[in-house]
């Protein structure tokens, strides 16, 4: 696989990272799938960036209700991992916390930068991959992540480089697709959820969809705790989220599941970890 690794100053530069297999291709492939999505991800980005309240996720759960950030953010150094158009830092710069933005891709990144400009709010914006990062070791103090590379990249890979950049103490937090969601999401994209297991819960670790150009990463339960505990992190939570009655969908996350299932079943998760002091 070709990856492209910031070196720190905007620049990048290449190598090979061939994983088990020789099937480690989903960096060259996330990014360029997620420079072709880049411009249905403005409106929303442009609408986080202009809230005040932080919300999350497919239901826009307030973050009053989650609690995902710390409660004192004052002076921390953040690092958001997989952060598209950065609106998640843009809410802890606000806070007074100092993030870092990192992301593959230049297009989501762009978007970031017109933003910061708009808003008048500057902050690092970094390009480059999750796994293999730029940032010396105990650099930051939280590490976050919503839909970005901790779905995107190899947790195997992004999990371990998290921790060897987070200082003893740190927070890593993070929001991605519920477990049990993925075990009942058909093949096809057209297809929501079913109310049955189609895939096997054994293995889980790489997906990909027929015909799509993505490729996302999804792990059971034990795979989550053994990987987090072995990087050296103590898993604190695990935050089940669940839609309010009569909740919609926010785009452009709409289509990903119903609210029916979603009240049943959690469609997404947040694991909240502490590094090992
Ligand atoms: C859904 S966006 C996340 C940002 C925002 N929270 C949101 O929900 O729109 C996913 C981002 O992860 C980025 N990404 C994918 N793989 C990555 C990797 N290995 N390292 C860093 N960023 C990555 C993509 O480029 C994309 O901008």
């Amino acid at each position: 696989m070709v990856e492209i690794d910031d070196n720190g100053e905007g620049g990048e530069r290449e190598r090979e990272d061939v994983g088990e297999g020789g099937a480690a291709d989903h960096v060259a492939r996330n990014r360029a799938a997620w420079n072709g999505w880049a411009h249905d991800f403005v409106a929303p980005g442009e609408s986080n960036w202009a809230s005040d309240e932080p919300i999350w996720g497919i239901w826009g759960i307030p973050e009053s209700e989650l609690h995902l950030f710390p409660d004192e953010l004052g002076g921390l150094d953040a690092i958001e991992l997989g952060c598209g158009t950065a609106y998640v830092s843009a809410w802890l710069a606000r806070r007074g916390a100092r993030p870092v933005g990192v992301d593959i891709s230049r297009e989501q990144l762009a978007t970031a930068r017109r933003l910061q400009e708009r808003h008048g709010l500057p902050f690092a914006l970094h390009e480059g991959n999750a796994e293999h990062l730029s940032f010396p070791d105990e650099s930051f103090d939280l590490a976050i992540s919503e839909y970005g590379a901790c779905l995107w990249a190899d947790p195997r890979l992004w999990v371990p480089e998290a921790a060897r950049v987070l200082r003893p103490g740190g927070r890593l937090t993070f929001l991605t697709n519920g477990t049990i969601m993925m075990l009942c999401a058909p093949d096809s994209d057209d297809e929501l959820p079913t109310d049955r297991l189609v895939r096997d819960y054994f293995g889980m670790h790489r997906f990909e969809w027929p015909g799509a150009p993505e490729v996302e990463f999804h792990l059971g339960y034990g795979d989550w705790i053994r990987l987090l505990r072995g990087s050296g992190f103590e898993v604190e939570d695990l935050l089940e989220l669940r839609p309010p009655a009569g909740a919609t969908p926010i785009p452009p996350f709409d289509g990903i599941v119903g609210l029916e299932w979603a009240r049943r079943w959690p469609c997404e998760e947040v694991w909240k970890a502490r590094k090992r002091a």
